[in-house]
């Protein structure tokens, strides 16, 4: 095990002009509830069941209060970039305009980042709906789409130059497939008649932001963050290989391949009528929007066996796993980052997010987490092995600056290089923190 993070000596991973940078969302690390509206996060964590600790995220880091003292540590890293998300709730009120004490709070955050050279990687849309567009349908309602390029609109023009890129949406496949198909995250609804409904409304949202965006801010980059999870066949038998091409459609292709080719995977037609999305006139045209970037998330693959039931059974993942119980595959990064490149006429990639929950220990101040250090290394190198393979890699954002909510799992996971005491709000940069910082600065 090694203390460091390393890459071959030519590795373009080594070039100044490859960005490294950590990643936050603001429900996650916010607190600061009072002073925004309510989202469908704050409804779904008072939701008897739905979060493991029964936790919420109404103090969370406290970074709303903590803010400047984060910078520091962000510049302490010696990072590029940092990537935040924008609380649609603290920024708009429920008229549709501005609220200018929460734009105030971006603003200053984000003129920090600049006078000290960071490049701020806003995500317009982390999960963090206001509840009151849910109380009108949220996703499921066309209108949530036009309300949202109407947010991303104001706020576009407020910021400015201060920001270097854009990313609409992160994960439309988590806020459609698991918020509105499955259920296991706000706003917890259920039925396979809705996930793709909720889909076409993210996509449709994410390609009418883009033509603000593009007219409103010319010169920042403006895209999209997808995650992927890689589906692989149990056995080479043709009906394991069969489902696995199903899921990877159902899960994976079905948020990217409309950006691209604008339509959705063949396998729509198999879908009952009643599960598929409504598409409109024009609608495709408008998701097909050229985009500047195309931010990937990257965490595990999944491995499938054909069913009678359904289309797909997913199989519990082998070892090693991190704490999530995901299994740690660097190999599947490489060929997911190649395979899309060889499926799509890409723009330049940035890894937006990727890292690994383990079960840290702090002892007498320090987190030795060769475990996580180790994640970083094998997954540095998957991305090192696809820009050998040609696909135009141009940054990488850990995930995450520092432990925070991770959602369903409250805060038992911790994903951060830098860990957080929850009683006291102490951070501590751990190994894989130092590690970072020392492969980004002796670059
Ligand atoms: C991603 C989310 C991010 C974080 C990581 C672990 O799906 O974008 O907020 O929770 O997973």
């Amino acid at each position: 095990m090694t203390v460091k993070l390393t890459l071959p000596a030519q590795s373009e991973m080594l070039s100044k002009d490859f960005i490294y940078g950590v990643a936050t969302a603001s429900f996650q690390i916010e607190g600061g509830k009072d002073l925004r509206l309510p989202c469908i996060w704050d409804t779904f964590c008072n939701t008897p069941n739905k979060i493991v600790d029964g936790s919420n995220g109404e103090i969370a880091c406290d970074h709303f209060n903590r803010w400047q003292d984060d910078m520091k540590l962000i510049d302490s890293l010696g990072v590029d970039a940092y990537r935040l998300s924008i609380s649609w709730p603290r920024v708009i009120n429920e008229s549709g305009e501005l609220n200018q004490a929460g734009v105030d709070y971006y603003l200053n955050i984000l003129d920090r980042l600049k006078s000290n050279n960071i490049k701020a990687f806003v995500t317009l849309y982390h999960w963090d709906l206001p509840q009151h567009l849910e109380d009108q349908g949220g996703w499921l309602n066309r209108e949530t789409a036009y309300k949202f390029r109407s947010y991303v609109d104001l706020i576009s023009k407020v910021f400015g130059n201060r920001v270097h890129a854009y990313a609409t949406l992160n994960e439309p496949f988590c806020s459609a497939f698991l918020g509105y198909e499955v259920g296991v995250h706000a706003p917890g609804i259920v039925g396979k008649e809705f996930g793709k409904k909720a889909a076409h409304h993210l996509l449709l949202a994410h390609g009418l932001a883009m033509e603000v965006l593009t007219k409103n801010s010319p010169n920042t980059l403006n895209g999209i963050v997808l995650n992927f999870t890689p589906c692989y066949p149990e056995s080479d038998s043709l009906a394991d290989i069969n489902a696995a091409a199903f899921a990877d459609d159902y899960l994976n292709q079905w948020y990217i391949k409309p950006l691209f080719d604008g339509k959705y995977p063949e396998i729509m037609s198999q879908l009952p009528t009643e599960h598929q999305p409504e598409i409109h006139d024009g609608d495709m045209t408008i998701i097909t929007h050229a985009i500047d970037f195309l931010g990937i998330n990257f965490y595990t693959r999944a491995i499938y066996r054909a069913d009678t039931d359904e289309h797909f059974l997913q199989i519990d993942p082998p070892n090693p796993r991190t704490d999530m119980g995901w299994e740690i595959y660097p190999k599947a990064f490489t060929e997911l980052l190649v395979s899309l490149n060889e499926k799509y006429t890409l723009p330049p990639v940035y890894i937006t997010e990727n890292g690994a929950a383990m079960a840290d220990k702090i002892i007498d101040g320090v987190v030795n987490d060769q475990d996580r250090v180790n994640y970083y290394q094998q997954h540095l190198n998957a991305v090192n092995d696809a820009i050998e393979q040609g696909v135009q890699i141009k940054g990488y954002f850990a995930w995450s600056l520092m432990d925070n909510f991770e959602w369903a799992e409250g805060y038992l996971k911790r994903f951060g290089i830098v860990h957080v005491d929850y009683d006291t709000q102490v951070r501590t940069v751990k190994a894989s923190g130092l590690a970072y910082k020392t492969l980004i600065t002796n670059r």
